[in-house]
């Protein structure tokens, strides 16, 4: 068993993460709409990632005995109306999963949860691979994004994405 609000906040997680991948699925509905089909494969990827963060979350606690409490998930509510703009609430909100992890971190250590820690040193990794994404779709868009041509060759670089399962096994 594990400590109580450790596995509220991991329970927790399992819904924050199904809420990313349907922001995310938001954004390439938006990016779909517009056009821009590569930017919407790179979204439309990253829900699929997102899923697979909220079934290792739900694995893990049952791995450990715990109860799983599925909770409704909140409808996405960011105004999707500028091609940068999208990307900037995509960067501010993995910055926001990096604090939950964070503090789902703090917690397990805490009360000496080091097998908590454990699994969860991957996705601390993997947080600071979201954010950098996200920084450097900024910032490419920034550079390119108002000329044509440059949007052209950034969409058929989001296009490439390929979906890959998690590195991390439970
Ligand atoms: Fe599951 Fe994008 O963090």
């Amino acid at each position: 068993m594990l400590d109580k609000k450790v596995a509220q906040l991991l329970n927790d997680q399992v819904n924050k993460e199904l809420y990313s991948a349907y922001l995310y699925l938001d954004f390439a509905v938006y990016y779909d709409e517009i056009g821009l089909d590569g930017f919407s494969n790179w979204y439309k990827i990253q829900a699929q990632e997102e899923r697979d963060h909220a079934m290792l979350f739900l694995q893990y606690l049952q791995n450990n005995g715990e109860k799983v409490t599925l909770g409704a998930i909140a409808k996405p509510d960011k105004d999707l109306s500028d091609k940068l703009q999208v990307l900037k609430y995509g960067l501010e909100h993995e910055q926001y999963v990096t604090g939950l992890i964070h503090a789902i971190y703090d917690a397990a250590y805490g009360v000496k949860d080091f097998r908590t820690m454990q699994f969860l040193d991957w996705f601390v990794k993997e947080q600071g691979e979201e954010e950098k994404n996200a920084e450097d779709m900024i910032k490419k868009m920034e550079l390119f994004g108002d000329d044509a041509k440059g949007l052209y060759m950034l969409n058929s670089e989001m296009a490439a994405r390929t979906y890959s399962a998690p590195s991390l096994t439970l």
